[in-house]
This record gives structure tokens, C-alpha cells and sequence, in this order.
């Protein structure tokens, strides 16, 4: 997370700005905001709802920056610390944008025995980055994943949602070359 201060006024919801059909502005006018304060208006702000709200918040906006954090934080009356503290908790948000294509390597007990982290490592050589990071070019984001429910097809290897089983270190890196030839492919 970013040390620059981010004053808590600055992130938080103002209602001074109203739309044209009645509905309040952000100031910074990122119409995303808008399904922020869906989400907390239809929770009635109750702060128990935190996780729905960071829910949308990171489908509004890919990732959870700091600002995001604050506003929310603001928004439902809690403790940035408390907010923080719930989205680097929960394996599903993520603080930093995430690249165009995901592959996430099992790495739990079954896909572990039949080469899960075999296959982890082979990714982690193939796009030169580690399990938690983006390549610098935005393309491939890489995760490990502890179990999915798959385990009858271990080891298994998840690209952009898809779950892939009996995966081998060729089949592996032959759909990442696809990602790293090509981007989009
Ligand atoms: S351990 Fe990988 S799917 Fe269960």
C-alpha cells in the first residue's frame, strides 16, 4: 500500500455535487464511484457489509488502491486500518491492478503430489515473475491457489477462470506462450 497520505476528506463521499438526474456526483466525477455508493446505499451503510462493498468496489474498478480503501472506509464509518486490513485478508481483493490474463497454479496437498509446484515453478521461470505479481507489461498475472475443488483432476492450473486439469509443465507453458506471444490470445 502506498505510504503517500491520502487526506481521508479527499476520498470521502461529498454530497454538495447532484446530477442532473438528482443522483450525487464524485467530485473527481469517475462514474465507477457510482457503484460504490450503490453497494453501501443498498446495505443501508451498515458496516458489516464491508465485504459486499469492497465486492463491488473491486468490480467497479479492477483493484483496491488506496483512495478506493479510504472512500469506503469513510463511506461505512470504519477504521481505514479495519478496511485495510479486511482486503489484504481475503485471497479474492487484490491492492494492485491486475494483468490482462490470470494463471492461477494449485498448489494444494493433491496438486501438490502429482507436480503442482513443479508446474509453479516452470510459470514462475516462463514469465519471470513470482505467485502475487504482474508481468511488468500488464499481460499475465500470476497467483497459487490453495485447493479449488478440483482435486480429481490435479494438478490443475486455472487461466482466466478456466479450470484446467491434468495439467503437465508443456500443456502449461504452451497456453502461457500463447499469452506472452500474442497478448490476447
Ligand atoms: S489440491 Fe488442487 S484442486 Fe484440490
Amino acid at each position: 500500500m502506498s505510504t503517500s497520505p491520502t487526506p481521508v476528506d479527499e476520498a470521502a463521499p461529498r454530497t454538495g455535487s447532484i446530477g442532473s438526474g438528482g443522483e450525487p456526483i464524485h467530485p473527481s466525477g469517475d462514474e465507477r464511484f457510482r457503484a460504490v455508493d450503490a453497494a453501501m446505499n443498498r446495505h443501508r451503510y451498515q458496516q458489516d457489509a464491508l465485504i459486499e462493498v469492497l465486492h463491488a468496489a473491486q468490480k467497479a474498478f479492477g483493484c483496491l488502491a488506496p483512495d478506493l480503501l479510504l472512500y469506503v472506509a469513510h463511506g461505512l464509518k470504519l477504521p481505514p486500518s479495519r478496511v485495510y486490513g479486511v482486503a489484504t485478508f481475503y485471497h479474492l481483493f487484490t491492492l494492485t491492478p491486475k494483468g490482462r490474463h490470470t494463471c492461477a497454479v494449485c498448489t494444494g496437498t493433491a496438486c501438490y503430489v502429482k507436480g503442482g509446484e513443479v508446474l509453479k515453478e516452470a510459470v514462475e521461470r516462463a514469465t519471470g515473475i513470482h505467485a502475487g505479481q504482474t508481468t511488468s507489461d500488464g499481460r499475465i498475472s500470476l497467483e497459487s491457489a490453495r485447493c479449488i475443488g478440483a482435486c480429481g483432476i490435479a494438478p490443475v492450473v486455472v487461466f482466466d477462470g478456466a479450470v484446467c486439469g491434468r495439467q503437465t509443465t508443456r500443456s502449461t507453458l504452451e497456453r502461457l506462450e500463447g499469452w506472452i506471444g500474442h497478448g490476447d490470445e
